[in-house]
């Protein structure tokens, strides 16, 4: 993965060759100087970079040595060697490496790079939930904090979700903080859904309800509608909608395949359509594009996700060059959050 070039002029051909088209030239050349550095810099302090899915192209495409989902820069995080990772994504992800690996320097390149989702729920939101349904497992989403995440019996991705609620053999679930998250996996395993609040969490139980969710939402996905399908269908009827599954169910109900975003690169590499439609992050159908040329993805996207466009390269060389911004993690946090996310990467 990345860009292995030895001169500037290397790097700035390679680069023309992948973006021509997706980036304007005169920002390509700008941002050789940048990558050229980044990877020279890299080697010298034994540094790995890793670099979510939603990246701009520009980045993606030349500093990271691995590229993925949540799930898969977990799995990569884990084992990783050399001194430092720079993790290009947001906060909750960069946490997960350093639970994960804590002996290495997890450096993320950004002040703040946050996500609705983890913003939407406290550890001690989560101590009241298990004091309201005593004795009930609780799943969580990676999306959020090192802390909520230390109070949970294991954690999920979005393209685990189902196959860990279903590990767990249980009637009753509490599974935080998406709840459209949660209602697609409670229509894919048979299961129905109530949605507590933090104005609901002193109310009295409601035993019958099976999934009992979290009312956190991303930002960027709630924004899709059936409209944006119904619409694009009409006018390019051979259209492939995929879609992430932190969209709304009526959302995810109306595409053609819905799961994590490397499950989405992967499903649109292995078929064949006229057309496809990307609702995710904008940069990712960039991504996409310069992955599969031959394919026609419908650019129609207009929705980035604010925390994760926070990355940069010059962001990356910042954080090489003085050390920024580190991430720490409580040792107790880290100890007891290790537990959730390691039962989770041990089903898959
Ligand atoms: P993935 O787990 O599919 O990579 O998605 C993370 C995310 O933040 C989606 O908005
Ligand atoms: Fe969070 Fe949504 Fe941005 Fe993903 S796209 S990081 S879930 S706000």
């Amino acid at each position: 993965m990345g860009i292995n070039a030895k001169t500037l002029k290397e790097t700035q051909d390679l680069m023309l060759k992948k973006l021509k088209g997706l980036v304007p030239e005169v920002e390509i050349k700008a941002k050789s100087e940048l990558v050229f550095e980044i990877n020279e810099l890299k080697r010298e302090m034994n540094a790995v970079i890793l670099g979510h899915n939603y990246m701009e192209s520009a980045l993606f495409h030349t500093v990271p040595d691995h590229v993925g989902d949540s799930l898969g820069l977990s799995r990569i995080a884990a084992r990783a060697e050399g001194d430092i990772i720079v993790f290009c994504g947001v906060e909750f992800m960069a946490e997960t490496a350093k639970i994960l690996n804590p002996n290495k320097t997890v450096l993320l390149p950004a002040t703040k790079a946050g996500c609705s989702l983890a913003e939407s729920i406290t550890g001690e939101d989560v101590r009241k939930l298990r004091a309201k349904y005593p004795g009930l497992p609780v799943v969580t989403y990676v999306n959020c904090s090192a802390e909520v995440k230390a109070e949970t019996d294991i954690c999920c991705t979005s393209s685990n979700a189902v196959d860990v609620v279903k590990s767990l053999n249980s009637e009753q679930i509490i599974f935080l903080p998406d709840e459209y998250l949660a209602k697609n996996v409670a229509i894919e395993t048979g299961m129905t859904l109530t949605t507590e609040s933090n104005d609901t969490l002193d109310k009295k139980a409601d035993t019958k309800s099976q999934i009992i969710a979290w009312h956190g939402k991303c930002e960027v996905h709630e924004q899709f509608t059936v409209s944006d399908i119904v619409n694009i269908k009409k006018q390019y009827p051979n259209t492939l909608v995929v879609t992430h599954p932190e969209s709304h169910p009526d959302v995810v109900a109306a595409s053609d395949f819905s799961s994590g975003t490397s499950k989405m690169i992967d499903f649109v590499k292995k078929t064949e359509a006229d057309h496809y439609l990307i609702l995710t992050e904008c940069s990712m159908g960039d991504n996409i594009i310069a992955e599969n040329p031959e394919k026609d993805i419908l650019r129609m996207c207009s929705i980035r996700c604010p925390h994760m466009n926070q990355i940069t390269l010059e962001g990356v060389l910042h954080s090489l060059r003085h050390n920024e911004k580190e991430i720490f993690v409580d040792k107790d946090i880290q100890v007891r959050a290790k537990k959730s996310v390691d039962r989770m990467l041990e089903i898959g």
